[in-house]
């Protein structure tokens, strides 16, 4: 079958004041129709970049992309028809109500009579009461929403999501995640960036990390987290961890995290606590989440 989405030896370097910057550099990657797939990656990784080259908002320097089978740039109507993007900035025109936006960007496919399902999208992102509304009326998290029912208006076959949660609130991120994955059981192909990766654990059946524009970990969720190490301490404390464990451990607030091979280490680690005098509350052990994995990977650990 045709792959939703097709990058092969995707390269693109912006010429800046300051000489050329390699954003990406020989990306090839395949995602089948229906899968959720995950593109991870940190800040100026390249995810916006190789989204805006799919979209057609940016030209490859190198290589060529499909989507559904139509290059982006020859094909670029079908392709682009192809495609439903949430962009990571908010971008809209303040004069227009929330509907008004979404027939006007349903005439922008050409999609005819489309109230009905106009009235599902709002209903289903929790927008109905605001459909009247205009759009400079919204909060931020609410004007994301319309961004999310925009790219959805025509039924595309493949949804693209840039970091469609940040700035969203717990409720909404639930709502917009069974919708999505609703949408996915569906059929549709849904590629995901974003920089809560308990969201990507739980919706992506497949996940690739970007690195300085390229590929560093490609593989189904569940064996990138059953490769990595595979017990976790974690507990809270005020006290400041001996250095050597402080430099390995992910310290977040008063939580830290430290990685332990198994039960002995466990015992190890704690004994090591308490002759440095680090009070520890509330203690688990568990087992590494994708956060784990992905600095694991980031750090150069493992690739
Ligand atoms: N129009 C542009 N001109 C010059 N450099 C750019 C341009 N757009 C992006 N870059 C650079 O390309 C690199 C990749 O940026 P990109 O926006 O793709 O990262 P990202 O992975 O989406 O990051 P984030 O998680 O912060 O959204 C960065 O170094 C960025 O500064
Ligand atoms: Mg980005």
């Amino acid at each position: 079958m045709t792959p939703a989405i097709s990058f092969q030896q995707v390269g693109k370097t912006f010429q800046t004041p300051r000489g050329p910057l390699q954003a990406l550099d020989g990306v090839s990657l395949d995602i089948a129709q229906g899968e959720f797939f995950g593109l991870l990656g940190p800040n100026g990784a390249g995810k916006t970049t190789l989204i805006s080259i799919l979209a057609g908002l940016a030209r490859a320097t190198s290589g060529r992309v499909e989507v559904m089978g139509h290059e982006v740039v020859a094909d670029y109507a079908a392709a682009r028809r192809s495609l439903g993007i949430v962009p990571q900035e908010l971008v809209f025109d303040p004069f227009f109500s929330v509907r008004e936006t979404l027939r006007i960007q349903s005439g922008y496919f050409g999609v005819k009579g489309n109230d009905a399902w106009i009235d599902e999208l709002l209903e289903g992102l929790g927008l109905a009461d605001k459909a009247g509304a205009n759009m400079r009326q919204l909060s931020g998290g609410m004007k994301r929403r319309v961004l999310v029912a925009q790219a959805l208006v025509h039924r595309p076959p493949v949804i693209v999501l840039d970091e469609p949660t940040a700035g969203v609130d717990v409720e909404l991120r639930q709502t917009l995640w069974q919708f999505v994955a609703r949408l996915n059981r569906e059929g549709h192909t849904v590629l995901l960036t974003t920089h809560y990766l308990e969201e990507a654990e739980a919706l992506c059946g497949r996940i690739a990390m970007l690195k300085q524009g390229r590929i560093v970990a490609l593989d189904r969720t569940s064996a990138l987290l059953g490769a990595a190490s595979s017990t976790m301490l974690r507990f809270k404390t005020d006290d400041a961890l001996p250095a050597d464990l402080a430099a390995q451990a992910r310290i977040t607030g008063r939580i830290a995290q430290v990685k332990a091979r198994d039960a002995a280490d466990v015992e190890q680690l704690l004994a090591r606590l308490r002759a440095a005098g680090v009070r520890v509350e509330d203690l688990e052990i568990g087992r590494a989440d994708l956060e784990d994995v992905f600095l694991e990977i980031m750090q150069g650990g493992r690739a």
